[in-house]
């Protein structure tokens, strides 16, 4: 296993802000997207085996909805929907639903999106 932080090179692109007012996450930040349709977070990894591989995500919503993202491989959309539930705070953390994806060999963007316009709860790191 192992689990991408923002301060990796893995962690490569929020479509907002690397942010850490709320406590409780690791590393040195967590990703904060714009509250809006679309928005994400990207990570790039290597496979160095083809095969299927086990995503999760540790993230905190403190709003009032759930924030579902869609997963998309190297711009493609794989799977649709991981739900990312309420928390009740945002510096409360949670492990996602674990989904599994078939990744090839090779250099890969996964990018998570949001499906909602609220965006996607805040995410402290991907563990695949
Ligand atoms: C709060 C919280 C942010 C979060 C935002 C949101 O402002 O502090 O970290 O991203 O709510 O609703 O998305
Ligand atoms: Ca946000």
């Amino acid at each position: 296993e192992i689990v991408i932080e923002e301060n990796t090179t893995g962690f490569c692109r929020v479509d907002g802000s690397v942010d850490n007012n709320n406590d409780g996450f690791t590393g040195t930040g967590f990703a904060n997207t714009d509250n809006a349709t679309g928005t994400g977070v990207n990570w790039q990894i290597e496979v160095s085996q083809a095969g299927t591989y086990s995503l999760q995500w540790r993230y905190a919503n403190g709003g009032a909805n759930g924030r579902p993202g869609d997963v998309l491989i190297d711009g493609q959309t794989q799977f649709y929907g991981v739900a990312f539930a309420v928390t009740n705070g945002w510096t409360t953390w949670a492990n996602s639903e674990t989904i599994e994806l078939w990744l090839e060999q090779g250099t890969h963007t996964i990018r998570l999106q949001a499906t909602t316009a609220d965006g996607l709860g805040n995410i402290d790191s991907l563990s695949i």
